[in-house]
């Protein structure tokens, strides 16, 4: 195939990487680690399960609002445009985005979970023979050097679906929205789905489905710093625990240490009382004001929000309106 190519840029941070596990594990306060670290090439896939079970919704709403309102999205968005991908995973979505737009030109996948995004951008290749597709295995954090590869593009619309911006603290969401707008250019756009606040039973209930989908992806957290990390976790010891923190307006994911134990890793003792956890991820549930606001701070205009029809979930269209030490 011709229309693509491979790059990975992730790599080098691997030290860094290895001290925030650390980091994050040595805590006296409470243990925590980055949900980042989820995705490798099985937890990537068990995250694509996840998007099929009944009681997940946010795949499944996002993906109709993109089917439905087409008309709509293509009237917000330019034509001739490269599509940038921030956290790509099985990219099914940016398929629809595409059926929406009028001749989209270029597309860039960007995801840490390497095999899992070659794979996927190869077949997404192959289905779209027009598009020229460059694969990129990076941390999105990694601004400048995004930035140099995308930068040249004339029309550019940034694309992060799934509500994975909700995994960030909303300062740290903040700032990343900034980066974003940095990589884009101003007056280019952004379409971004947010999960929304909704009861409370539906919220926790997609973070402890019926057949324990959740509580893999949870564990495998652990299974890959046993294999990456020189960790010498007992998996069978450790339950998955996800509630929804009204005061923080998120879901909370750990993982429970069922008894008293201590793990080694790189050659330090963690010691876990029984009943301790490690905090694995956020999932914060935002308003349509209050992500409106947030996306503002960051130096975006708000252009057109579209939900469903529970208003379960929201896909903001935003443009760039400088800001970022205002962009060159
Ligand atoms: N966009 C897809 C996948 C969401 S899951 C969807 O909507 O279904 C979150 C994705 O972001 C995963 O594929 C994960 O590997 C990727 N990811 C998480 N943190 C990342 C980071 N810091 N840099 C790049 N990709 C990241
Ligand atoms: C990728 N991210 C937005 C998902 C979420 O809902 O926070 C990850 C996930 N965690 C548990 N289930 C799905």
């Amino acid at each position: 195939m011709d229309n693509i190519n491979y790059l990975n840029i992730y790599n080098y941070i691997n030290l860094e990487e290895k001290n925030e596990v650390i980091e994050g594990l040595v805590n006296v306060g409470q243990k925590r680690l980055d949900s980042k670290f989820f995705y490798d090439d099985y937890g990537s896939k068990l995250f694509e399960e996840i998007t099929k079970l009944n009681e997940y919704y946010p795949t499944k709403t996002e993906l109709c609002i993109l089917e439905k309102q087409k008309k709509l999205i293509n009237e917000c968005l330019p034509s001739s445009a490269s599509i940038i991908e921030f956290g790509s995973g099985s990219n099914k979505k940016v398929k629809k985005l595409l059926n929406a737009l009028n001749n989209p030109v270029e597309y860039f996948p960007i995801d840490i979970s390497e095999k899992f995004l070659f794979e996927n951008a190869k077949d997404f290749a192959k289905i779209f023979p027009k598009i020229k597709v460059t694969a990129i295995c990076a941390d999105f954090h990694q601004v400048d050097q995004l930035r140099e590869i995308v930068g040249k593009k004339k029309k550019k619309i940034g694309f992060f679906p799934g509500s994975t911006i909700g995994n960030f603290m909303p300062e740290k969401a903040r700032k990343l929205l900034e980066n974003f707008s940095y990589i884009l250019g101003n007056n280019n756009y952004l379409v971004i789905g947010v999960d929304l606040r909704k009861n409370k039973k539906i919220m926790e209930n997609a973070y402890n489905d019926s057949e324990g989908v959740t509580a893999k992806f949870n564990i495998n957290v652990l299974e890959r710093l046993n294999i990456e990390h020189d960790a010498f976790f007992d998996l069978k010891e450790f339950e998955h625990n996800a509630f929804f923190n009204k005061k923080e307006n998120r879901i909370e994911m750990h993982l429970v240490s069922k008894i008293r134990q201590s793990v080694d890793i790189y050659n330090r003792k963690i010691d876990f009382q029984k009943g301790e956890t490690i905090h694995t991820e956020n999932s914060y549930k935002y308003s349509k004001e209050e992500f409106s606001i947030l996306s503002e701070e960051a130096g975006f205009k708000v252009k057109k929000v579209l939900t469903d029809d529970k208003n379960f979930f929201g896909v903001f269209f935003l443009k760039v309106k400088v800001k970022k030490e205002e962009i060159k």
